[in-house]
């Protein structure tokens, strides 16, 4: 490890303005927080500043004006290269353009807004030339045994979140504090009992259906077929309506089933419908562990996804898998997916971290890494949920990590304790001179979680403390973050 070297500030006498002040001293401890201050991104990731899953996809659009084709179509995509599409972002794009990919609808993250966003730029001029792009690469994985997926939160909860854990015995998988792991999982296999029975499907078809096709999304692709193939006139009409994006469409976010069940008169051969479904694709879960007190385990936090629809029951597919049909005896298939999310290489560097829900799950991981190295790093969580007496994620091990001292700082929000919502920014705001004073001091900034709402909520919050506290305008403000992430010193794991 490398030895911790003082950082120099610049003295109160030196010819700047405070905010120059501030973003100097901000650079400096970055370089010398550690000789881990890393160099700035590679040129090829500063070419797509709209590679920001924290990003509206306006915005991003707008950052993409004037660009080629394939780099506006990147624009589009949710910018988390999670692999749900079989592609990341960039090649997601490049195979649409080239015509390699005909579907305009696998951008799992970026839903509806980014199908819409893609068809209308595809209908824009004819495609330009690019390169062949990669062919869709999915990791196979290993098989891992299911351990157990226990309950964190409480029974009164609103929401089911659980510790999943793994075993990685026997298999070649290794992985970091800050890494992902992707796990392939199975449909609900009543669900396929359903599809099968709906279309009197000969049994041979059952097991590509349970493991190979997402039968909870059907693609543009998939309503096509139907309309080509309905009887009636005006199931055929109702489905191009579906395919078009129509927002009038019905029924709405529908699973082959419901498809199948709205249309009847709608039976293309077998093999042509299950062609026309997307792979079923692993699903990516910040690692909540460090290998270093659990040595051939892995851990999870999962948040399970539920939620009703004409009367029927939306399990999400490997959220539900690993909280109620997994078993120790059925081996999943899972891989390790490496982060740039990454520990301090010098244990001494402070580090904030900003995880509520789920986000908790990598910094779980540090803690519990810092903790078998003895870093002497200062550490600071902000978590919160929407109860304390239901939702407080590891609380045990939480607070018995402020009360031994591993945690310098434990600020904690809970959305729906009181009358008013508090979130981790509101906690970040009350406590911006403490913060601005780690900063200063090198420490590095961790956000893991909700991109859509709280990553977005938490920028400005820092934003506003550069302001308030380093005396900046928005500009420099918005600089000096631009600096603290191009030094490795705020990094996002959001999803
Ligand atoms: C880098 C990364 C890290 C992550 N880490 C974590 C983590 O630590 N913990 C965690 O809990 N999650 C994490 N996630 C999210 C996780 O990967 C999954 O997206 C999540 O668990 C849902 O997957 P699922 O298979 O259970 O649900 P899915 O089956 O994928 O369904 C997800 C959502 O889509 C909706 N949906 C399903 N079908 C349709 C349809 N036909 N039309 C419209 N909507 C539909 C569902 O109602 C649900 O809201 C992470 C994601 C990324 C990219
Ligand atoms: N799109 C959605 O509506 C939706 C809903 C739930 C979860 N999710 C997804 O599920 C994942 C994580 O879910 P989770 O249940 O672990 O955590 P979560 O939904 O992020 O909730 C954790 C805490 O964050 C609060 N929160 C809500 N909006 C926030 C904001 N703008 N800034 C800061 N905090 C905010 C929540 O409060 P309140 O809930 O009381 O407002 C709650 O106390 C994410 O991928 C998220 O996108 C999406």
């Amino acid at each position: 490890m490398n030895a911790i070297s003082p950082t120099p500030l610049i003295p109160e006498s030196a010819p700047f303005t405070p905010a120059q002040r501030a973003w100097l001293n901000g650079f400096l401890a970055g370089l010398y927080g550690g000789a881990e201050a890393t160099p700035a991104p590679a040129p090829e990731a500063e070419d797509f500043p709209w590679h920001d899953p924290a990003l509206d996809l306006a915005e991003r659009l707008a950052l993409a004006e004037g660009k080629p084709k394939p780099r506006r179509l990147m624009a589009a995509m949710a910018q988390l290269d999670c692999g749900q599409c079989g592609y990341i972002c960039q090649t997601y794009a490049e195979a649409l353009t080239s015509g390699a990919e005909t579907s305009a609808s696998l951008c799992v993250p970026g839903g509806k807004p980014t199908a819409k966003a893609l068809k209308s730029l595809l209908a824009e001029a004819a495609p330009l030339a690019v390169p062949a792009p990669p062919k869709p690469t999915g990791p196979l994985g290993e098989p891992v045994r299911f351990l157990a997926a226990t309950r964190l939160t409480g029974p009164a909860s609103a929401k089911d979140v659980r510790h999943v854990t793994l075993d990685l015995a026997g298999t070649g998988l290794a992985y970091q504090p800050g890494d992902s792991l992707g796990i392939a999982a199975e449909n609900d296999p009543a669900l396929v009992d359903a599809v099968m029975a709906t279309l009197a499907a000969d049994p041979t078809f059952r097991p590509v259906l349970l493991r190979e096709r997402d039968i909870a999304r059907p693609l543009d692709r998939t309503t096509d077929l139907l309309a080509g193939a309905a009887k009636d006139p005006r199931e055929a009409a109702m489905l191009r309506k579906l395919s078009d994006g129509d927002d009038d469409a019905e029924p709405k976010d529908a699973d082959l089933l419901d498809l199948l069940q709205a249309f009847p008169s709608a039976r293309p051969p077998l093999v042509d419908l299950i062609a026309s479904l997307p792979a079923l694709k692993p699903r990516l879960y910040s690692i909540a562990s460090s290998p270093l007190p659990t040595p051939g385990k892995v851990e999870l936090c999962i948040g399970v996804v539920q939620a009703e629809r004409r009367e029927r029951r939306r399990d999400g597919i490997a959220s539900c898998h690993l909280a109620f049909r997994a078993t120790p005896d059925q081996p999943l298939r899972a891989h390790i997916h490496p982060s740039h999310f990454r520990l301090p290489e010098n244990p001494e560097t402070p580090i904030i971290m900003i995880g509520p829900g789920t986000g908790i799950a990598p910094f779980r991981a540090f803690l519990q890494h810092r903790a078998a190295t003895g870093a002497q790093g200062r550490n600071w969580l902000f978590f919160g949920d929407q109860r304390s007496a239901t939702d407080f994620l590891f609380r045990p091990e939480i607070e018995a990590w402020r009360e031994d001292g591993l945690l310098t700082s434990l600020s904690l929000a809970w959305s729906r304790d009181g009358v008013q919502k508090v979130y981790v920014q509101d906690r970040m705001r009350e406590s911006a001179a403490d913060l601005w004073r780690w900063l200063q001091d090198g420490a590095h900034v961790y956000v893991c979680g909700d991109a859509s709402r709280m990553a977005k909520d938490v920028d400005t919050a820092l934003r506003v403390i550069a302001m308030q506290q380093g005396k900046m305008n928005a500009d420099q403000a918005r600089d000096w973050i631009v600096a603290l992430a191009r030094q490795h010193r705020y990094q996002r794991d959001i999803y």
